[in-house]
């Protein structure tokens, strides 16, 4: 403890922080942890090469391009040898008796789930058994994402909106059901976890015979497609709302930002749905501590959703991410996760500064209210937060050519060394390797979404000008981007569904 003029103060606890997943979302949490003054030391797993040299955390399950062992950061060769490297890089995420044994053997205090799989397999389960803080729901309450079924029954149950639904748990279910519709379009879902491919939006019967096909006969999704939704088509507009909740509905929810996201890969929302090719956002008003909250869907919406999944599961504790579709006749649920979004959490997270380890560490430990250090990256110097006023930004995805489809890996992608991040832009890999070419470590394409460049503005228009200009100053010939993300026209119907639906107090 310090005294400090006459007055007590706890020393805020140093912390080991471990990140799992090695995408872009993990990328922009790794980034805010590693900007965060309670983190101590910071691991990724598998985490990523650009991951690690970009914010410094150790990922000793990376795996090493064949082509050569780079050298170890020296930050990382300190504690982690290639060798013992190796063998890390066969930790599965999906093993959660293998993470709580990474963070025994590596003195971890606090775990940040990237990815949805984990949480159905029971990760925060077992981390919490072991005494291990973690940032994120235990199974029973992340089936409000693993399962679509449940999600409809518990909305229902909490009286909140959503489209009419039936479900079909057999192939000859699923098309008697089709059978009886008499309108499309239709939303054929699959029930389980399907990486973000297991909605269809049927136009006509043969495509919704299709969608039924694929996921009950091919099973292409394996046992996430053996229950199929079918769900009303609504029309309107989305708006993805995240909320941090430390397990207490009534005084343990804070609201984290707004932001929409452009799933389809080409301009113009065409060409196929993708894992989201960019997004917009606005900041929270957490400013200093007279931060100011969203009453509006967090009073109608997340506690009725937060107490329905306690009453029949378990409290819940992590992100709560709402898709939300607004109509003139009001505010529907669409989709419920468990988890940040990707490419949302590239997005929001640049927008919030402070101390994001010790909010996330008490969120995991059910005491959020007494929590102060995060607050927005207003930069206005104002403590009244005013949410028209707060900081834009807008990330960008660049992909390789033919992405969601086929596509190749392995192309070099020149430049990318040479970004360099400022207060206003940054880049986050998601699918890259670095390799030896000649003598030569160049980063190289591994996936379909490779990187995403994110800029924060006053305004939406100069954040998406930042990032257009720093995409134009890497070059990779092998990628494609979206040229048409937070379009006036987007933004302005963005602010004006916001303005609609969430009320500060
Ligand atoms: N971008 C949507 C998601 O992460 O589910």
């Amino acid at each position: 403890m310090l005294r400090a003029s006459g007055v007590l103060t706890f020393p805020t606890p140093m912390l080991n922080c471990l990140v799992l997943g090695g995408g872009g979302r993990e990328h922009a949490l790794c980034d805010s942890l590693a900007h965060s003054p309670s983190c101590e030391k910071l691991y990724a797993l598998p985490g990523s090469r650009g991951i690690s040299e970009m914010t410094g955390a150790l990922c000793p399950g990376t795996i090493y391009s064949s082509e050569t062992i780079p050298p170890m950061s020296s930050e990382v060769s300190g504690e982690i040898t290639n060798e013992a490297s190796s063998k890390l890089a066969s930790i599965d995420l999906l093993s959660p008796s293998s993470i709580v044994s990474f963070c025994v053997s590596h003195s971890i205090d606090l775990v940040i789930v990237g990815p949805e799989q984990p949480l159905a397999c029971g990760i925060a389960d077992a981390l919490t058994s072991s005494g291990i803080s973690v940032f994120a729901p235990l199974a029973s309450a992340a089936r409000i994402e693993s399962s679509k079924v449940w999600m409809k029954d518990i909305l229902s149950r909490a009286g909140i909106r959503s489209a009419s639904y039936n479900v079909a748990d057999s192939l000859s279910a699923a098309r008697k059901l089709l059978r009886r519709c008499t309108s499309f379009p239709i939303v054929i879902k699959a029930d389980g976890l399907a990486s973000g491919k297991g909605v269809v939006i049927a136009n006509n019967r043969e495509e919704a015979d299709l969608a039924i096909e694929r996921a009950m006969v091919e099973r292409c999704f394996g046992s996430a497609g053996d229950c199929l939704l079918f769900e009303d088509f609504l029309s309107g507009e989305e708006l993805s709302y995240f909320s941090l909740c430390d397990g207490d509905a009534e005084s343990g929810v804070r609201f984290l930002g707004v932001a929409r996201d452009y799933k389809r890969s080409l301009d113009g929302d065409k060409g196929l749905n993708t894992g989201g090719m960019g997004a917009f956002a606005k900041s929270s008003p957490f400013v200093e501590r007279r931060s100011l909250e969203e009453v509006s869907v967090r009073g109608e919406i997340v506690r009725p959703l937060l107490r329905q999944i306690e009453k029949r599961s378990t409290s819940y504790r992590g992100v709560l991410f709402l898709g939300l579709l607004v109509s003139s006749s009001g505010v529907n649920v669409l989709e419920v996760n468990a988890r940040f979004g990707d490419p949302e959490a590239q997005t929001l997270l640049p927008l919030l500064e402070g101390d994001i380890a010790s909010t996330f560490l008490a969120a995991a430990n059910g005491c959020i209210k007494e929590e102060e250090s995060l607050r927005s990256r207003s930069g206005l110097g104002s403590r009244l937060f005013d949410f028209s006023e707060g900081l834009h930004s807008v990330s960008v995805v660049a992909s390789s050519k033919g992405y969601p489809s086929s596509y190749a890996t392995g192309s070099a992608i020149r430049d990318i060394d040479n970004f360099e991040s400022s207060s206003e832009t940054s880049l986050y890999h998601s699918g890259t390797e670095l390799r030896r070419v000649e003598g030569v470590e160049l980063f190289h394409s591994s996936g379909g979404r490779v990187f995403t460049i994110n800029a924060r503005g006053s305004s939406f228009s100069s954040a998406r000008a930042r990032v257009y200009e720093a995409l134009s100053s890497i070059n990779w010939r092998d990628g494609f981007y979206r040229r048409d993300i937070a379009s006036e026209k987007d933004t302005q119907s963005f602010e004006s569904c916001c303005a609609k639906i969430l009320r500060f107090a």
